[in-house]
């Protein structure tokens, strides 16, 4: 079986690098991100959508996960990102072929 590779480029302090992962080995891209690159305080609340500590700038988003979905409106708007698509939270991004060739900025905490 071959297992298509989803490449994501992180862009960290004005460092850019391509994380390649593939479905099934995260869960969602905060997961990836907290794994790959060791941010301390990233992801609190464990992927609930409700800490807004994964928040990301996300482009190049496709399909579904283009929309907002489940506690992520509510979350990002408490945390004063109303109506902006391309503000995430990652743990609401299941890594997916719709992440493949998606540009991520961590932004910083509020
Ligand atoms: S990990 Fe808490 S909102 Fe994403």
């Amino acid at each position: 079986m071959t297992r298509s590779t989803i490449k994501i480029t992180v862009l960290e302090n004005e460092a850019e690098q391509t994380i390649e992962t593939y479905k099934g080995e995260y869960r969602n891209l905060m997961e990836l991100l907290k794994d790959k690159l060791y941010f301390d305080c990233f992801g609190e609340c464990g992927g609930m959508g409700r800490c807004a500590t994964c928040i990301v700038h996300v482009t190049g988003l496709q399909g579904s996960s283009v929309k907002q979905d489940r506690n992520e409106p509510v979350t990002l708007a408490r945390y004063g990102y109303k109506d902006e698509s391309e503000i995430r939270l990652s743990c609401q991004l299941l890594i997916s072929a719709d992440l493949d060739g998606a540009r991520v900025s961590v932004l910083e905490e509020n």
